[in-house]
């Protein structure tokens, strides 16, 4: 009989007894800089204090799209009030690995915006070039509030101070994968932050 390998990774919450890490092995992951449960942990944190702030004024969540979609689809469960959920897509011009401050809309939001109380969901910010851009964007439609919640901010690449409301993790500026995060649309279904070490593909 085969041997059973006993793999400690998880999918979505739930243990995956018997299945075999598809990253292990793989040189260009580097460490982990958010542990699955810390994650779990911290939205869940996120959560409760999102319900409390908005008690009697259920938010519109608005997901920046890809990266936002493992984190928003989390953080959305974690938060007790009928919140309304939608997404936009936006794609900046320069290379993969920085921002130019000039971001194009690529899918716009299907909601319109007017009296409405606005939680804006991302990923990462980096430079902030790309949610200056958007915020500036979404105020001009009149909201009632708009805030910010980032589940990961890299520490010293800001250049003026970054109006957020809501912060997951402070991480070192590094180049990360997981929960979201992709290379090249990959390791977007890593459960976990890490840190990439491989070539990140410039375009
Ligand atoms: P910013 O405009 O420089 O803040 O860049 C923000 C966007 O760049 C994020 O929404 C991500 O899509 C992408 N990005 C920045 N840093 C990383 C990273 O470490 N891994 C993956 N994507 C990143
Ligand atoms: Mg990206």
């Amino acid at each position: 009989m085969a041997d059973e390998v006993e793999s400690p990774w998880r999918a979505g919450g739930r243990r995956m007894s018997g299945a075999v890490d598809p990253w292990q092995g793989d040189s260009h992951l580097g460490e982990v800089v958010v542990a699955e449960d810390v994650l779990d942990k911290r939205v869940a944190e996120l959560g409760e204090e999102l319900t409390n702030d908005y008690d009697g004024r259920p938010p519109l969540l608005v997901g920046v799209l890809k990266g936002a979609f493992v984190f928003m689809s989390d953080l959305a469960r974690a938060i007790r009030l009928p919140v309304e959920i939608d997404v936009m897509a936006v794609a900046s011009y320069g290379s993969a690995t920085t921002t130019s401050g000039v971001v194009r809309i690529v899918k716009d939001l299907d909601s319109d915006l007017t009296g409405r109380h606005v939680l804006v969901v991302e990923d990462i910010v980096d430079s902030g070039l790309t949610l200056s851009y958007l915020r500036r964007s979404l105020l001009a439609r009149e909201p009632a509030s708009l805030e910010v919640c980032a589940l990961l901010v890299k520490e010293g690449r800001q250049p003026s101070r970054l109006d957020l409301r809501y912060v997951g993790f402070q991480i070192p500026p590094d180049f990360v994968v997981g929960y979201g995060l992709d290379v090249a649309e990959r390791y977007r279904n890593l459960p976990d932050v890490r840190v990439y070490k491989g070539p990140v593909p410039v375009g």
